[in-house]
């Protein structure tokens, strides 16, 4: 490894935000994994996630967002889906926003950019400069240090394709996954992928008494529901095989309630490089909940939903 260029704000030095009143984005602060220990030197990596640039989200919480991002001095920004709502009538403002990203962007898609026409996500993310990985994957060059990203596309909509997304992949290189759906994790995991950022579940939006752990976990079957998951470490002592970031997201698809600590919109940073468990992360791993996978009938509504909104889309141009 090189001499790295000279210094910013050391990860742990940075203030904590002070939150907008009008926007309240929480600023959540992670460790990477174990692996990214052994070959990274403080990479900092910005999670956002379900932005859903559309008439529910007010511009001035996209523009915080973004601003938010731009203070952290990133690295990368990864984006995990849900760029937009139910239409294409905002990808201008998507486009707008995301190009002023001060640092290189990653993304996947989510459902609702599937529902909304994913053609027409995917080119306003190249407008702005946004690399969308569709079940693929690439290494980037970061602070003179190399970092593999592997893009799943979104497991909802019957997209997802984790051996597709991993062929080729180098497991010499240190390297981090991203998924709407995080349940997906659990392949990608088995795949050599140590660390997955995820979303769509947007904390559950009310985590007041956990409500939203039994909405999204035992009602919904999610694993997955906010935060960390998994283990950080290598074998003996990691209780599972990587560990999933579920982001709880900026934008929201039908109201904009938000109620609980957890729910409260986010950015969340991971300074790969650093020792996972410094006292200045949010919260530890949590163990998973139980979960349930979709079911074939699930599946095959999920397919019918698809087919049902790209006809609207395409009776609307
Ligand atoms: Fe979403």
């Amino acid at each position: 490894m090189g001499s790295l260029p000279p210094s910013r704000p050391r990860f742990s030095q940075l203030p904590e935000a002070a939150p907008n009143p009008k926007t309240r984005i929480s600023l959540r602060r992670f460790a990477g994994h174990v692996a990214h220990e052994e070959h990274l030197s403080h990479v900092r990596i910005v999670h956002l996630t379900d932005q859903h640039f559309g008439r529910v989200t007010p511009h001035l919480v996209q523009q915080s967002a973004i601003d938010l991002t731009n203070a952290q001095e990133p690295d990368l920004v990864v984006i995990t889906g849900d760029f937009v709502c139910h239409s294409q009538a905002y990808l201008d403002e998507l486009q707008q926003c995301l190009a002023l990203l001060n640092a290189p962007a990653i993304g996947v898609l989510g459902n609702h950019d599937h529902w909304s026409g994913a053609q027409a996500v995917r080119k306003a993310l190249h407008r702005a400069g946004v690399l969308v990985l569709d079940n693929a994957n690439t290494v980037i060059t970061l602070r003179r240090q190399q970092l593999q990203v592997v893009g799943l596309d979104d497991a909802y909509t019957g997209h997802a394709d984790a051996e597709k997304a991993t062929k080729g992949l180098r497991h010499d290189l240190p390297t981090i996954g991203l998924s709407h759906i995080a349940e997906e994790a659990d392949h990608l995991w088995e795949c050599g992928v140590p660390l997955v950022f995820s979303g769509h579940t947007h904390a559950g939006q009310v985590t007041l008494a956990r409500m939203h752990e039994v909405l999204l976990g035992r009602i919904i079957g999610h694993k997955y529901v906010h935060g960390l998951y998994g283990s950080r470490q290598r074998a003996p002592a990691a209780s599972s095989k990587g560990a999933v970031y579920v982001g709880a997201g900026i934008g929201a698809a039908v109201v904009p309630l938000r109620l609980g600590e957890r729910a409260q919109r986010e950015v969340a940073v991971f300074e790969l490089g650093a020792t996972a468990g410094a006292p200045w992360e949010h919260h530890a791993e949590q163990p998973a909940l139980k979960g349930r996978a979709p079911s074939e009938r699930t599946k095959a509504r999920r397919r019918k939903q698809l087919e049902r909104k790209k006809r609207k889309h395409e009776a609307a141009e």
